[in-house]
């Protein structure tokens, strides 16, 4: 049987300074084949917003949306965790719908959600969580659920003061019993610095090698979408021009006669095929 990846095995990570990848994934199909290639965490990130759905920003998917493409990818997957990210305003206003909103990705087949921010209310919902059963992994540095106030795509944790902040933000998540904490667009000595003072593993997202997990998502890493490509994004393959010389070709044939062949068709007996030709 095949062991799945849990809470536990990702502390081990940390514990035996030892790096876990993450990359998002929306559907059946690259979930299955990212779990096949050894991807430990699959993340079901608001980022399909963006790269799946076309808005301009993650704040545009609800709860409903997030559990079909949570029930999608859990069903690709047989060894990895899977982790939802918890919606804008999905877990904002109130612990009680916070729980609500979280234990339905779970029963939808997520390990565990992801929330973002760092207040007093976050961090009463992780506790929360972590209470019903509810692994939690916190989102800090930029997170884009509040593009708005922070007033742009900009990185965090660049000065004394702001490494500090995050690491104090981080340390009370991780009291508050989050299993690991996400750093989003931190310079690389700071995430070094936050992730040596905590005892939860940290995951990088454009914060350098030091953290313990490294994240991208995967339409970045295929090459599939080309709208925008953040500097940390590494692209290892061109899906784009992939799907459009696969469609051209596709055309060619269709309008050249070549699909489909013979082999690509069903027949009917020739006593059958006589019958309809002979039949006035
Ligand atoms: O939404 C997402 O995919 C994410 C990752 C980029 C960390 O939050």
């Amino acid at each position: 049987m095949i062991k799945k990846v849990s809470v536990n095995s990702i502390q081990k990570f940390k514990d035996r300074d030892e790096k876990f990848s993450v990359l998002t994934a929306y559907d059946y199909s690259t979930a299955k084949y990212l779990d096949e290639a050894g991807i430990d965490v699959i993340l079901i990130g608001d980022s399909l917003a963006m790269v799946a759905l076309g808005y301009n920003d993650t704040r545009q998917i609800g709860v409903e949306e997030m559990q079909i493409f949570t029930r999608a990818v859990a069903r690709g997957v047989s060894r990895a965790m899977v982790i939802t990210d918890m919606p804008y305003m999905s877990y904002h206003t109130d612990v009680k719908t916070a729980l609500e909103n979280t234990s339905l990705m779970i029963k939808n087949g997520a390990t565990a959600v992801k929330i973002e921010g760092c207040n007093e209310h976050t961090i009463q919902v992780v506790k929360r969580c972590v209470e019903c059963g509810i692994p939690v992994v916190s989102h800090l540095g930029f997170t884009p659920q509040f593009l708005n106030t922070i007033g742009g795509y900009n990185i965090q944790g660049k000065t004394y003061d702001a490494t500090l902040k995050i690491l104090d933000d981080a340390q009370k998540l991780q009291d508050a019993g989050a299993f690991s904490i996400l750093l989003e667009m931190v310079p690389e000595e700071s995430a070094k610095y936050i992730t040596e003072n905590l005892r939860v593993p940290t995951i990088s997202c454009g914060a350098g090698k030091y953290c313990t997990g490294q994240v991208l998502v995967s339409d970045d890493v295929l090459g599939k979408y080309s709208d925008f490509t953040p500097k940390f994004a590494r692209k290892y393959g061109d899906m784009k021009n992939f799907i459009i010389d696969c469609a051209k070709r596709f055309d060619e044939d269709v309008k050249s006669g070549m699909f489909p062949s013979d082999s690509e068709v069903f027949h009917v007996d020739e006593e059958c095929q006589k019958m309809l030709y002979c039949r006035k």
